[in-house]
This record gives C-alpha cells, sequence and structure tokens, in this order.
C-alpha cells in the first residue's frame, strides 16, 4: 500500500511493542524503513521479537523492559532513547485488561488497570512530548483506544474509563501541543484478535456470536490495522490530528442504532413487514376525512 522506505529516517517507540498488536505495528513501521524502540515487562518476548525484526527487515529494532506505571523509570528510558538521538514517533500501545463485573473488582483491580492505561500512558507522553517541545522537534503519536471511548462498556470499566481519558488527552494535546508541530491521533481497533487480549477479555469464546453481528461479518485483518498506523505515523497528513479513528468495521455503530437488529431480517421478513406497514397505512388513508 506505501512506497517501502516510507518511514525511512524515522526512529518510533511501541510501548507493549513485544507482542500483540504493537509488534504487529513495529513490524510495519520496520518494514518501511524506520528504527524501532520497543519497551514492555517480559524481556524474553522483547528480545525475541527485536531480533526477529531486525533480522527480517534489516533495519535497528532496540528493546528495554519498562512498566510504564513508574513515572521515574518512564522518564529516565525517554531519557536514554532522546541521548541517542530524538525519537519521532511514539505508539501508546501498553495496556492491560480484563472482563469482570464491576461489583467484583477490588480497587487493587480497577488501579492494576488505570495505572497502566491512563497513568502510564500520560507518563510516556508527557516524558516523550516535553522533550520534543524543548528540542523543537516535530512528532508523530498515536494511543490506542477502544471505541468505548464514544459507548463506554459494561464488565471493562476501569479499561473504558481510563482510555475515555486518554481519548480526552488525544483531544486536548492536539491543540495544546499543536504549535509545536506534534500531532495526536489515537486508533479505536475493535476486534482484531491477538492471544493478549483474547485470552482476557473472550476467554471462553463466548464472543464469537458479536463478531457475526459486525456489519462486514468478520474480525479486523492485522494488516488493516497497520495501515492505518503508518498512515499516521507517515509525513504527509500532518492537518490530521486530535482524532480517534475508529477501525471495526462499524461494529459499534451497529450498537447505537435503534434499528441495528434488523440487518438480521431476511428478504422474505422484510415483504412481510412491507405489507404489514402498508395495510396499516390503507386502514387510516381510509379513515381520513381529508
Ligand atoms: C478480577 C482480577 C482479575 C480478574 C486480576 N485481578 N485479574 N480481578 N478478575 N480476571 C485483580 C487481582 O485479583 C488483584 O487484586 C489486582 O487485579 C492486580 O492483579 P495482578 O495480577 O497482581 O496485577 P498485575 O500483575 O499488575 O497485572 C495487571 C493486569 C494483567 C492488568 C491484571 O492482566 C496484565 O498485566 N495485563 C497486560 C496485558 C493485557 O491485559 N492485555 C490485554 C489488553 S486488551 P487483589 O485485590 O485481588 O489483590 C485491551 C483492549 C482491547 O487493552 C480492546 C478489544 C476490543
Amino acid at each position: 500500500m506505501f512506497k517501502e522506505d516510507l518511514l525511512k529516517g524515522k526512529r518510533i517507540l511501541v510501548t507493549g511493542g513485544g507482542t500483540g498488536l504493537g509488534k504487529e505495528m513495529a513490524s510495519h513501521f520496520a518494514s518501511h524503513g524506520a528504527e524501532i524502540f520497543i519497551c514492555g515487562r517480559r524481556e524474553n518476548v522483547l528480545e525475541e521479537t527485536a531480533h526477529e525484526l531486525e533480522k527480517k527487515y534489516k533495519t535497528k529494532v532496540h528493546y528495554s523492559t519498562l512498566d510504564i506505571r513508574d513515572s521515574k523509570d518512564v522518564d529516565s528510558y525517554i531519557q536514554t532513547i532522546f541521548d541517542t538521538g530524538p525519537l519521532d514517533g511514539l505508539v501508546n500501545n501498553a495496556a492491560g485488561n480484563f472482563i469482570s463485573p464491576t461489583k467484583d473488582l477490588s480497587p487493587k483491580g480497577f488501579d492494576a488497570i488505570s495505572n497502566i492505561v491512563f497513568h502510564g500512558t500520560f507518563y510516556v507522553t508527557h516524558a516523550v512530548g516535553k522533550r520534543w517541545i524543548e528540542a523543537d522537534h516535530k512528532g508523530s503519536i498515536i494511543s490506542i483506544l477502544a471505541t468505548w471511548v464514544w459507548t463506554g462498556s459494561p464488565f471493562v470499566v476501569p479499561s473504558a474509563m481510563s482510555k475515555t481519558g486518554l481519548h480526552a488527552m488525544t483531544q486536548s494535546l492536539a491543540a495544546e501541543w499543536g504549535p509545536y508541530n506534534i500531532k495526536v491521533n489515537a486508533i479505536a481497533p475493535g476486534p482484531f484478535p491477538t492471544k493478549g487480549a483474547w485470552d482476557r477479555l473472550n476467554p471462553n469464546g463466548s464472543d464469537d456470536k458479536n463478531l457475526e453481528s459486525t456489519p462486514l461479518g468478520r474480525v479486523g485483518e492485522m494488516s488493516e490495522l497497520q495501515n492505518l498506523a503508518t498512515f499516521l505515523m507517515a509525513d504527509g497528513c500532518d492537518y490530521l490530528t486530535g482524532q480517534t479513528i475508529a477501525i471495526d468495521g462499524a461494529q459499534y455503530l451497529t450498537g447505537g442504532g435503534t434499528f441495528s437488529g434488523l440487518g438480521k431480517l431476511s428478504d422474505d421478513d422484510w415483504d412481510q413487514i412491507r405489507s404489514m406497514i402498508k395495510s396499516a397505512n390503507n386502514k387510516d388513508k381510509a379513515d381520513r376525512k381529508v
């Protein structure tokens, strides 16, 4: 979809880039010439991913363990990167989530998620953004959110609350940091199955029926998400900022309309409905005096 050297010369950090969506986006950036930085809590997966991508795409891939919940560790990690040169892009991908009835959550359970998603993402964004501003360096930020930022979502309340906060951060910083040539966008992916997310959000496979009811009748293909992230990371669309872009096959919109369920009706059902409506109309017409 893009020319091979689209991201050549760019240095991009993907938090949680060792696995899942983060690894997929890091791979795509690497395949388009970017130098990659990945961080996360598990050294073995980071090391494996870094070696795999370096070998495959012949580009530099740096890795480091980091828990983004620790603001001091975040700041010193970002400083070590900037000591070797500024980043050009940041993908806030690291997250934590699990499904649970909200009444059964302990305060520690709430904190486990909100400290990663809400606090940790801010720490990284702040550490990178302030250095860009100081160095007068152009930058692009993408945060991986969810369509829950518009609808809320039962059973994942700490994540929905935290990601909605990051949606507000995206809009707010686009305005505040626009003058510094920093664009701030977000992607709200629908169902893109990855092991990390599906183990925690669909552990018994019960979501399959929901997926069939998405207008496109399927889950997302990783290349579709990769293309959107690369588009937002590249030069050439700098006027696009402050946006959270859903890529979900219109799944979340089907939940919003009163008549969303009608997508399941057959032509025969519709014939029957049309004739029922027509006879109701005809009855009304017959009663009219004017
Ligand atoms: C209820 C739970 C729980 C569960 C953990 N807790 N799992 N409570 N139901 N299933 C509670 C624990 O009991 C404990 O509270 C508290 O949370 C902290 O648990 P720890 O395991 O000690 O936390 P920690 O090691 O910090 O791990 C954080 C985590 C974990 C969020 C719980 O799942 C994690 O590290 N996840 C990272 C990867 C991930 O989640 N990926 C999916 C992202 S999907 P008590 O009080 O008992 O001590 C995503 C959106 C996808 O972000 C959108 C798709 C459409």
